[in-house]
């Protein structure tokens, strides 16, 4: 093996899809995936690899840090990919604390680790952060967030990424890390959690649930296939300069409601149903707190200087990852059982 790379958040959605690109794509790497397993984490995301002879899982907490100084001591990584995070910022509305200590603790201890194994010369190693497009804020009708927009973050998620990012920078101007920050919009794709909009409101759809449209439905925002997420990630890796921050996104804008419209026309007739019969289902609630209004990424250095474009329309894409939920049901099913149910009651009673 040439390098050890070791991605933590490997079992989540956009991790998984990341895991699954390097084992396949580079057989003389070492992939070890560092993950909690937390009600978002799942293996089953990963099954057509865990064989792979380069590939290796490790269960472990970001925020122990004796654990995480034992497993960088144990792999000595040359690289790492870091994607762990608590990510659903409904949940850090109801949850702050987790979030603090997940995506801001979990991150000093990495970079502790980090700084640990490789001393003052870390030639050739690369710590990534990976991080979101949330900690710009919120746009009006216009502009867009670029590489050097202000931190502006709303929530306590928003808030805990911020955070992160600025301690991964701080470690590379104070001790010499060699990091790269990227980010990047909301995703969308297979193996996401049915707590974010798009599988969530798939698995309503199909069970003929109501579909709950936060306040007026008029947000915004910029949609991603997740696969071009993980390939840019990959080129960022490879091929982008330290200290730098790269934006990603697809220059794909749809308002909420518009989505879920187009998801149901979509889902009518994939499932023989008259067109206009899922729409339905919408049902206008109470707004999240604080609700971001727009997010819009300007990914042109991205595009510019690494060569890097998504690969997929939207229109595509979205028909892509419906036939994968119809189609996995069984997955869907394993997950919105126990305490997915008694999470859906809490989050959606008052609204
Ligand atoms: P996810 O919630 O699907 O997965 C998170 C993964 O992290 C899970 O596998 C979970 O088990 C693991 N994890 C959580 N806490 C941990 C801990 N304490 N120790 C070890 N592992 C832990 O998240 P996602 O949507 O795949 O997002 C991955 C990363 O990308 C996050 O950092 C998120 O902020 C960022 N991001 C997400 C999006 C998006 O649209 N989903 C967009 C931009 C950036
Ligand atoms: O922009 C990147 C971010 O995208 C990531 O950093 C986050 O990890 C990811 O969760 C996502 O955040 P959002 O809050 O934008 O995603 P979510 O799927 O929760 O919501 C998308 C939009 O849909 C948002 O405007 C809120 C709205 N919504 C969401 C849910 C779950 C509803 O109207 N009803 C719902 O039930």
């Amino acid at each position: 093996m040439t390098k050890t790379i070791l991605i933590t958040g490997g079992a989540g959605f956009i991790g998984s899809h990341l895991v699954r690109l390097f084992v396949n794509k580079y057989p003389d790497y070492k992939i070890v995936n560092l993950d909690k397993l937390t009600y978002a984490g799942n293996l089953e995301n990963l099954k057509d690899i865990e064989n792979a002879s380069n590939y290796e899982f490790v269960k472990a907490d970001i925020v122990d840090a004796d654990e995480i100084f034992k497993v960088f001591d144990k792999y000595q990584p040359d690289g790492i990919i870091h994607l762990a995070a608590e990510s659903h910022v409904d949940r850090s509305i109801a949850n702050p604390n987790e979030f603090i200590f997940t995506n801001i603790v979990g991150t000093a201890n990495l970079l502790n680790a980090a700084r640990n194994i490789w001393g003052d010369d870390a030639k050739g190693k690369r710590f990534y952060h990976v991080s979101t497009d949330e900690v710009y804020g919120s746009l009006g009708d216009t502009g867009f967030f670029l590489e050097d927009t202000s931190y502006d973050p709303r929530s306590p998620y928003s808030a805990s990424k911020a955070s992160s990012d600025h301690l991964v920078r701080a470690y590379a101007h104070t001790f010499k890390l060699p990091i790269v920050v990227s980010n990047c919009s909301n995703n969308y794709g297979s193996y996401q959690f049915p707590e974010k909009l798009i599988p969530l409101f798939i698995n309503n759809i199909r069970n003929n649930k109501a579909l709950p449209v936060y306040g007026k439905g008029e947000n915004i925002r910029d949609w991603l296939w997740v696969e071009d997420h993980a390939r840019a990630i990959d080129v960022i890796f490879h091929e982008g300069k330290n200290l730098e921050t790269y934006n990603i996104g697809g220059h794909n804008e749809w308002t909420n409601i518009d989505l879920i419209k187009l998801m149901c026309k979509v889902m009518d007739a994939k499932l023989g149903r008259k067109e206009g019969e899922s729409e339905k289902l919408i049902t206008y609630v109470k707004d999240r707190a604080g609700h971001d209004m727009r997010y819009a990424i300007d990914s042109t250095k991205l595009q510019k200087e690494l060569k890097w474009v998504p690969s997929l329309q939207f229109e595509e894409g979205i028909e892509k990852t419906i036939d994968w939920y119809l189609k996995n049901e069984e997955w869907m099913n394993n997950i919105t059982s126990g305490d997915y149910e008694k999470y859906y009651e809490k989050q959606y009673k008052e609204r």
